[in-house]
């Protein structure tokens, strides 16, 4: 979709001669996804997949990988592991990013909410700002980590990421709903979840056209 840029001309069409510059996002986009549990038998990584499946084909998803991390301590920020520096480095490359988390005592898994203090730090070099994100998860109670997602929105609120407010997401997660290789088994869920992830094509269209990100000016 194209769009005019005021980056060539600092904001003053005046400056370039009262051209605007034209540039075009073409798709795929690239969807870096998060899951939030470290579980074999995980829900959310069910749900991962199923997503996958369900989304339009202009989107290309990659794993960022949680589990591999160390705890983040602040001493090492001058000298990341290596582990960390490629986690920022795949981050960094993703025009958009999608979190899939079960709740943990009203809040985001450990594991998660490490991920994102490395992704975030050193100050002034956090990767998940600008982003194009959205959010979704199963449980197996009633509110489907509703307060979990709550809390995230909030962390990547201060983050600075552009979040998908509509359509929320939360996966009440019955035995059998989904299999672990992302079928989706009650057909009404299934066009929920091809809905939502349309939604967030839509979103991150959207997104980099207002507020391209690295390697798209
Ligand atoms: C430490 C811990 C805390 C949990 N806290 C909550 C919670 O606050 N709300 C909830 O709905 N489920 C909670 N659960 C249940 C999880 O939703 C359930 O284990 C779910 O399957 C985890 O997602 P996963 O299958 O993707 O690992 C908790 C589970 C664990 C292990």
């Amino acid at each position: 979709m194209p769009y005019l840029s005021p980056l060539d001309t600092e904001g003053d069409p005046e400056k370039a001669g009262g051209m605007a510059t034209i540039i075009e996002h073409t798709p795929p986009y690239f969807v870096g996804y998060f899951v939030g549990s470290l579980s074999e038998q995980s829900v959310n990584r069910a749900l991962a997949r199923a997503l996958i499946r369900l989304a339009p084909r202009e989107l290309e998803f990659t794993e960022m990988v949680i589990k591999d991390l160390p705890l983040y301590n602040r001493d090492l920020d001058g000298h990341f592991p290596q582990v960390a520096i490629d986690f920022k480095a795949a981050i960094a490359e993703q025009d958009a990013l999608l979190f899939v988390t079960p709740e943990y005592n009203r809040s985001i898994p450990g594991a998660l909410k490490n991920a994102i203090d490395w992704a975030s730090r050193p100050y002034g070099a956090n990767v998940i700002a600008r982003k194009a994100t959205a959010v979704i998860g199963a449980s197996p109670g009633a509110i489907g980590t509703a307060v979990a997602q709550q809390g995230l929105r909030s962390i990547l609120s201060f983050l600075n990421a552009p979040q998908m407010n509509a359509p929320e997401a939360y996966i009440s997660a019955r035995p059998g709903l989904i299999t672990p290789d992302g079928e989706v088994t009650n057909p009404a869920t299934e066009d929920f979840l091809r809905a939502y992830m349309v939604s967030f094509f839509e979103y991150i269209e959207r997104v980099l056209t207002v507020v391209p990100g690295p390697g798209r000016e």
